[in-house]
């Protein structure tokens, strides 16, 4: 994904990235880049043991500030370093944060420009440990986390895998994909905390016989774009999708993947009873075969073509609207004429609270793009329009909707009781 078009909370952001001397050091180059794509205004400051593994110029010509790693010094004038920097940050990470790094925080030892750094920055401090994992696993590495948790550092978990030391196991640093999103999560204000979201994701699939489907263009971006950010928000998420090519939106975000309409209809209603809102982003098929061919349909001589008996499949949503009680249930309708008439049409039959209605005739959106363009019906017929965005913001658009709507909901339940 282009991530210059990536609706972002890093933009315009003072970003301190700190290294440690650890053999992932390399990946922070990535992680460097990757900030100063999203608009992010990057400083590096370095450890002189990690100068053993990458060196300055690297992190210099990448962030295109200059890289900092000398205890004494001044960064303008008379300014002190450490301060100065700790001065205009707004986050600051440690990636890799090594265990001697987080050992020698975790004990008020400031003896190089970072863990002085460290000690002078009242923002937010994420620490992304990288190490074998022994060391990761010992008792003294994990008091030390543990005492900088309480202190109100944030830490990501090690991934898994292999590592450079030959081990296998917890250790590894995680993906430069999961640290932003960590980093995103942190500026963001946890506005959803006490919602529990349902989202339906991606097209479902239904089998004519063992090669052949029905199925649609759904890429499922939309739906895990509503996941991540309601999670970002603070829901608390689960995610049921059809078949997608896409990595699970976030590692906090349970993520069931279905096939059929059938099998979509059966998780969703074992999730269905302790969600707060469902938001139904998937495309399902509405008809399945009548009977599925155990054997691939042949080609037969002479034959002009062949039919297909259909039946209908649940509808789902309807469903949900039928027995939401106090549930706050929104719908998508992807149509190719009449959008809002046929989408206002679709609210009222399944009883919905809001729905998200998509042009699908115009190109770059809709189905399988990066970005959407809808407009939000909600139950009063009051409508809005939300221009052609990354689908994040589309996301975050819709869950302020939401938000909307469940104020507007409980209002009124608590007036009448
Ligand atoms: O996944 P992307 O590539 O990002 O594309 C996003 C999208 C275009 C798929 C999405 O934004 C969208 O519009 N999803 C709804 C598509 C659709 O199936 O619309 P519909 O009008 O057929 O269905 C209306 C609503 O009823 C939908 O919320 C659908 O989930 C639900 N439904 C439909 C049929 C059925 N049997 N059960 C259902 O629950």
């Amino acid at each position: 994904m282009d991530q210059d078009n990536f609706y972002t909370m890093l933009k315009n952001r003072e970003i301190m990235v700190g290294i440690a001397g650890g053999i992932a050091a390399y990946k922070t180059a990535e992680l460097v880049r990757s900030l100063t794509k999203k608009g992010a205004n990057v400083h590096v400051v370095m450890t002189k043991n990690a100068m053993e593994f990458v060196t300055p110029l690297t992190f210099q010509t990448i962030s295109g500030n200059p890289v900092i790693y000398n205890m004494f010094e001044l960064l303008a004038g008379s300014k002190i370093g450490h301060i100065s920097l700790s001065d205009i940050a707004d986050q600051m990470v440690i990636a890799p944060a090594t265990a001697n790094v987080i050992g020698k925080v975790a004990n008020g030892i400031a003896d190089d420009f970072l863990t002085t750094m460290i000690m002078a920055t009242v923002v937010p401090i994420l620490f992304v440990p990288s190490m074998n994992t022994k060391m990761w696993e010992s008792k003294i590495v994990q008091d030390n986390i543990n005492k900088l948790r309480d202190a109100g550092y944030e830490f990501m978990e090690p991934a898994s895998g292999d590592l450079a030391c030959g081990w296998e196991g917890k250790g590894r640093m995680p993906t430069v994909e999961d640290i932003l999103e960590k980093m995103e999560d942190i500026f963001t204000e946890k506005d959803l905390v006490n919602e529990r979201i349902l989202i339906t994701a991606g097209p479902t699939t239904e089998f004519i016989d063992p090669v052949r489907c029905i199925t649609n263009r759904s890429s499922g971006k939309m739906g895990y774009a509503i996941a991540k950010i309601a999670r970002r928000r603070g829901a608390d998420v689960v995610l049921v999708t059809g078949r997608t090519a896409l990595p699970p939106p976030r590692i906090d975000v349970p993520t069931i993947m279905v096939t059929t309409a059938a099998e979509m209809r059966e998780a969703v209603m074992e999730h269905f009873t302790r969600a707060t809102v469902v938001i139904k982003a998937a495309a399902v098929a509405d008809y399945r075969c009548k009977s599925q061919n155990c054997q691939k349909i042949k080609k037969r001589h002479g034959e002009e073509g062949i039919t297909l008996d259909l039946s209908r499949n649940p509808d789902i949503l309807a469903e949900l609207g039928e027995n939401k009680g106090k549930r706050i249930v929104v719908g998508f309708a992807a149509e190719s004429n009449d959008l809002i008439e046929h989408a206002t049409e679709k609210l009222q039959k399944k009883n919905l609270d809001m729905i998200v209605a998509n042009d699908i005739t115009q190109s770059g959106i809709g189905f399988a793009s990066d970005e959407n363009e809808v407009t939000l019906i909600d139950s009063t017929g009051r409508t809005r329009h939300v221009p052609r965005l990354p689908k994040d913001e589309v996301a975050s658009i819709i869950l302020d909707a939401v938000k909307r709507v469940i104020k507007k909901k409980r209002k009124v339940e608590d007036d009448w009781y």
